[in-house]
């Protein structure tokens, strides 16, 4: 066998369960199966909840006029400035200064962890959480600790968990909200209290991934930077979920440093910025008409979101062998496996379910191996119909 060049450990140990498990859907739509995709946040993918017609229209404008260049490392001003716009309508003093325009929350995920992250350190993470954050961190010599979300009551934050895990080498502390993959929404209370446990730790730094904010059905969904008056807060958001349009690769970090701590991280996140040029130029156009038109396109399609959710909390109701926490917000189901036996291997579960009735789901092992095991997580994107047949099989699937 001809001799294979190494790969690096780093890369070697990478790992994100929501497309991994698309090989083998691959495999069987090659051979001719039709799949029905349940693993991917991507409205996208289904019908009814297309990306708002004036955004796309000024996509579109944005290439017609050439605005096809490299931009400023930080984002178009235009952009930067609604941003700020927009996060200080959420409660607290945002300039355009303190918004970096990034190719997505992901990107500025890794930029954050490059920044922040020496060998050592430790980013502690709700469990269960979205990939990335138990992914990236090790990349620059950092590890994730999770703490830990209630299952028995609706995966609310563990408070006292995380002030157990806290100590000198907790550099960031994360908190997912509205939460992939649970949906939980935090209380201000819970935020208040999270804020004074991180401001014991002054080298700790709040990320607030507040992504899925638009999609809050519980009508507490607050941001966390509003809520802190001398710790720094770091609030991500973007284009792809609210705004319905993930394709586009555009997010953001908004920086709220009351007590200016952060002056040198920030000094090395504004170097790693430009050292990777801009994010796209016209995407960003679209996401700015975005901020200036509210013609209430949102509520319909929340609405729409909202009535096929319900409909999987029905189907899953009326299933022996699944429960499921209803979520306050986002679009997604974290369920739980009822039958100890199916459930002590999760992602064995999701490959059986894939390979006999083609039905794809991520394994909550995925989300956490320490919490979220004998789990599987599920979209409830799809129409009515396309989520109907995909029960169905499931059903047949768990009667065995
Ligand atoms: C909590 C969370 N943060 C970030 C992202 C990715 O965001 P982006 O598309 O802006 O990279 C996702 C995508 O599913 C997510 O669930």
């Amino acid at each position: 066998m001809t001799e294979q060049v190494d790969v690096s450990a780093r890369a070697a140990a990478i790992e994100y369960a929501i497309r991994d498990v698309v090989v083998p859907a691959v495999e069987l739509e090659a051979q001719g199966h039709e799949v029905i995709r349940l693993n991917i946040g991507d409205p996208l993918a289904y019908d009814g909840l297309p990306t708002p017609q004036h955004m796309v229209d000024a996509f579109k404008a944005a290439l017609d006029r050439q605005d096809n260049g490299y931009g400023p490392s930080y984002g178009i001003p235009e952009l930067r400035s609604a941003i700020a716009s927009s996060e200080s309508a959420k409660g607290w003093d945002c300039s355009p200064d303190d918004v970096y325009v990034t190719h997505g929350v992901t990107e500025a995920l890794q930029i954050l962890f490059a920044a922040f992250l020496e060998e050592g350190d430790t980013v502690l993470a709700p469990g269960p959480h979205y990939p990335p954050y138990m992914a990236y961190p090790q990349m620059y010599g950092g590890a994730t600790v999770e703490y830990r979300l209630d299952p028995a009551d609706g995966w609310r934050i563990d408070l006292d968990d995380i002030r157990s895990k806290m100590d000198e080498t907790v550099r960031l502390l994360v908190l997912i909200n509205p939460n992939n993959p649970t949906g939980n929404v935090a209380t201000s209370e819970e935020i208040d209290s999270l804020i004074e446990i991180a401001s014991d730790w002054p080298r700790c730094t709040i990320i607030a991934d507040e992504i899925y904010d638009g999609l809050d059905f519980t009508g507490r969904m607050c941001s966390v930077a509003s809520r802190s008056s001398s710790t720094p807060v770091i609030a991500l958001n973007g284009v792809s979920k609210v705004y319905f349009a993930p394709g586009w690769r555009v997010g953001y970090m908004a920086w709220h440093d009351p007590s200016g701590t952060l002056v040198a991280v920030r000094d090395g996140v504004e170097r790693l910025l430009r050292s990777r040029l801009c994010a796209s130029t016209p995407a960003q156009h679209g996401f700015l008409a975005g901020f200036s038109d509210d013609s209430g396109w949102l509520e319909g399609h929340r609405s729409r979101i909202r009535e096929r959710m319900d409909y999987c909390l029905d189907r899953i109701e009326s299933i022996d062998g699944l429960e499921c926490e209803a979520p306050g917000g986002a679009f997604y189901l974290f369920v739980r496996i009822t039958d100890p036996e199916m459930a002590a291997d999760d992602k064995a579960f999701v490959l059986d379910l894939l390979h006999r009735h083609h039905v794809l789901l991520v394994h909550g092992s995925g989300f956490s191996p320490e919490f979220g095991n004998g789990h599987f997580r599920m979209v409830c994107l799809p129409p009515i119909d396309l989520l109907a047949e995909a029960f169905d099989r499931i059903e047949t699937f768990l009667r065995g």
